[in-house]
């Protein structure tokens, strides 16, 4: 292989290359925009690019029909959860990243597939973070791992050499953040490197039939770090997320070219590595419902309904612009809710600070908890309880209620758990069993959730 010294600085809005590394995109004056790439070697693409007839020798065309087909089907890692976000499991030769904030268990889950793989497929853990004896120990912990092949390399060039030659059937790149490659003089874990590293791993898992698991960290921002810029790159993308406090962890699937992306995965984190959840709803009966400012929602994601406790705080503020948190829900939603709520509900929050919080760390961006929260928000604001109630409909800018998807099973979930009462948008499905009073409007909402607003009402209840 030729080696590649040179390289250039390429802006990654205009996509101007540059020999010196500029603060300023001489091209197209952005700031910051310029990373370092390794340049391409000579050939068709050198200067003076346009010209008629190709220089290198033309790759040989097949019909699709001729092309080989891929072997067996897909590898199941017998994480049911893990294999369902996957769309049924690891495609052979594809490119995974899975994302997620340091210490949420991205190390954990992956050891847990490769050990289950490992009993039937070759596996191999590259681990740049870790020692091989810091693996083990983990390891330990999960049961069961011992026939991972494990390798703890960091340079780029030998790790693509040691997957090309080992040829296992999945490997798993802890973390892609720590490769690096000696043609780029960027730090490991910038922009550079890591696509590189990606761009090259990619490479090796179509060439030879080797599934690649890259793990990479978010950074504070919430971009993954480097991945955000692999997007593009790899083949599926799974978040893993979860507040590391609590124990629920939810996986999803932010691309994926082999499967679809509602699907999540629920696992809990405990002492002996992650337990799939095939029954996240369930979680909920741990949590105190019936306390002001608390209602159950029903998140629909991919094919499965999950039941969630949306909680409110509502306090008067100190500060002239008062504080909205928002944990699990959209802020800007959270925000438009709010404004609904004071506007057509009558609701005295302009001197209030509003926390809303989804229990367990789990994100929603169904707009189907919209009035989750607002009767959540009510609650709080008023300081009397709703009960164990399931809430469910979208609100819009008039504080007129939609309808949502799919509403008798988020419904017969809730029967499931036991709830026997719900308020929803009018026109929804019904189910036996549990009481579904409908509302058109979210004033109408708070009423049959509530009881009448008490006319005197001038401020934030007092607790
Ligand atoms: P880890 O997989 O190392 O996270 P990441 O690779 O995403 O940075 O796991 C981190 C946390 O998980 C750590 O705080 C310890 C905890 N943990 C358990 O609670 N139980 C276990 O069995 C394991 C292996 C880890
Ligand atoms: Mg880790």
């Amino acid at each position: 292989m030729a080696t590649r010294t040179a390289t250039r600085f390429v802006c990654q809005e205009c996509g101007a290359a540059h020999p010196k590394w500029h603060g300023r995109c001489p091209g197209c004056e952005s700031w910051g925009t310029l990373v370092e790439e390794a340049a391409p070697t000579g050939g068709a693409r050198a200067r003076g690019g346009g010209r008629a007839g190709p220089v290198v020798a033309p790759r040989r065309v097949v019909p699709l029909g001729l092309v080989e087909a891929l072997p067996d089907g897909r590898l199941q890692t017998g994480l049911g959860e893990l294999d369902r976000v996957l769309g049924g499991g690891i495609v052979p030769g594809s490119l995974i990243l899975v994302g997620g904030d340091p210490g949420v268990g991205k190390s954990t889950l992956m050891t847990m597939a490769l050990a289950r793989l490992a009993a039937r497929h070759g596996t191999l853990l590259v681990t740049g973070e870790e020692s091989p004896a810091q693996v083990r120990l983990r390891a330990e912990r999960i049961g069961g791992a011992a026939q991972i092949g494990v390798v703890a390399e960091t340079d780029l060039d030998l790790v693509c050499a040691t997957i090309a030659a080992e040829r296992p059937a999945v490997c798993v790149v802890d973390s892609v953040q720590t490769l690096w490659s000696g043609e780029l003089s960027s730090a490991p874990g910038s922009v550079a490197q890591v696509r590189e590293a990606a761009g090259r791993l990619l490479r090796v898992a179509k060439e030879e039939g080797v599934s690649i698991i890259l793990i990479g960290h978010v950074t504070k921002d919430g971009a993954v770090a480097g991945p955000r810029v692999l997007e593009h790159l790899v083949d599926a993308v799974l978040l893993f997320e979860g507040d590391s406090t609590g124990d629920l962890r939810i996986l999803r699937a932010v691309k994926n070219r082999f499967g679809s992306t509602n699907e999540i995965g629920v696992f809990e984190m405990t002492g002996h590595g992650l337990l799939p959840l095939d029954d996240p709803s369930a979680l909920l009966g741990r949590s105190e419902l019936g306390s002001p400012g608390s209602v159950v929602a029903c998140a629909v994601e991919g094919t499965r309904p999950l039941l969630l406790e949306v909680q409110a705080l509502v306090s008067p503020s100190e500060l002239q612009m008062p504080r909205r948190l928002a944990n699990g829900v959209d802020r800007n939603r959270l925000a438009m809710i709010l404004a609904v709520l004071s506007r057509h509900a009558r609701l005295p929050l302009g001197a209030a600070d509003v926390f809303v919080n989804v229990a367990g760390g789990v994100r929603v961006d169904e707009p189907a908890i919209d009035l989750a929260v607002a009767l959540a928000v009510a609650s709080a604001q008023r300081g009397v309880p709703l009960g164990p109630l399931l809430a469910f409909g979208e609100i819009g800018l008039t504080g007129r209620l939609r309808p949502v998807s799919q509403s008798e099973r988020r419904l017969k979930e809730a029967r499931k758990l036991g709830l026997t009462h719900a308020v929803g948008p009018a026109g929804s499905a019904t189910l036996s069993g549990i009481v579904l009073r409908t509302a058109e409007t979210i004033g109408d909402a708070i009423t049959l959730a509530l009881g009448p607003l008490p006319s005197t009402q001038s401020g934030v209840a007092a607790d």
